[in-house]
């Protein structure tokens, strides 16, 4: 049985104004990470990555302000299922305990930064369904990268792919992104630039590695799909198209009501020439019959 015990010396401090995150330890279910923030800079606590992580947080030293209210040394806040990132304030140089009942929350806290949350709440404003369906998807391409055993790199990667895919959508017209009737063979030119916007955006802010999955969600194995039409699509975009479809097929819209999951997998499987099948059958596992 694995046994040990770990003394460390705190991590050197640095000046800045991002929060700066270290892992301090880590086991199976279980993360402690330190967060520094500097003086009079904002600092998000976003919803986690799987549902049902507790997180707690205990202010070592500093103050920070939240919801009009000052925090100090000793005070603590705990996050359990938010739906939304919160917004902090560190009114002194704050530096925050962290533990969360899953590991991995530390590497998805380095990928976010101030000016991705504020694109993802400009969208959450205009469209609540994006904001709502890049979560779902997010989970369950999670679930599947870990069905599948891909690394840690390949599945954070394909998360942030998940995340963002849509995020493009920010540049399309509110009438067309919420139009209740059928667009237009214009309007749904225009909406389908939205796979382009979100691959410029992301590219600059998260990196190639992540645009170059994410600009694939509505490509198709036959080559019906866009923006490339492309038929040799690599296995994160093939996991994301099959997830975004399906949450999009299962889901309430102003125009039309969600089918049924049961009914969505049985469509995507007969759809085999457009989506990977293997993939279809481990969503329906882990959705359906809750591998
Ligand atoms: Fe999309």
């Amino acid at each position: 049985m694995k046994s040990y015990i770990n003394f460390s010396k705190s991590p050197v401090q640095q000046e800045g104004f991002k929060p700066i995150v270290k892992l301090l330890g880590a086991e199976d279910n279980i993360e402690v990470s330190r967060y520094e923030v500097g003086k009079n800079s904002m600092f998000f606590v976003n919803p986690t990555l799987q549902v049902g992580t507790y997180e707690f947080y205990y202010i070592v030293s500093g103050k920070v302000l939240y919801n009009d209210k000052v925090y100090t040394a000793n005070d603590f806040y705990e996050v359990y299922n938010i739906d939304e990132p919160f917004k902090i304030k560190a009114l002194e140089d704050t530096v925050i305990l962290f533990i969360s009942s899953r590991a991995g929350e530390f590497s998805d806290a380095l990928e976010f930064n101030e000016n991705l949350v504020e694109q993802l709440e400009a969208i959450q404003a205009k469209d609540h369904y994006t904001f709502e369906h890049c979560r779902r998807v997010k989970r369950h391409v999670h679930d599947i990268g870990e069905y599948l055993n891909l690394s840690d790199g390949d599945i954070k990667n394909m998360v942030l792919a998940a995340y963002f895919h849509d995020v493009g959508k920010i540049l399309i017209p509110d009438h067309i992104l919420n139009k209740a009737g059928k667009l237009t063979k214009e309007e749904y030119d225009l909406m389908k630039t939205h796979v382009i916007h979100s691959e410029t955006i992301i590219q600059e802010n998260l990196g190639k590695e992540v645009s170059d999955i994410l600009i694939l969600h509505h490509e198709r194995l036959d080559g019906s799909g866009y923006p490339k039409g492309v038929k040799d699509i690599p296995l994160q975009g093939r996991i994301l198209a099959v997830v975004d479809s399906f949450d999009a097929m299962t889901t309430d819209r102003v125009y039309k009501k969600g089918m049924k999951k049961e009914e969505a997998i049985e469509e995507l499987l007969s759809l085999n020439h457009q989506y990977d099948q293997e993939i279809v059958k481990i969503l329906e596992k882990l959705v359906i019959k809750k591998a």
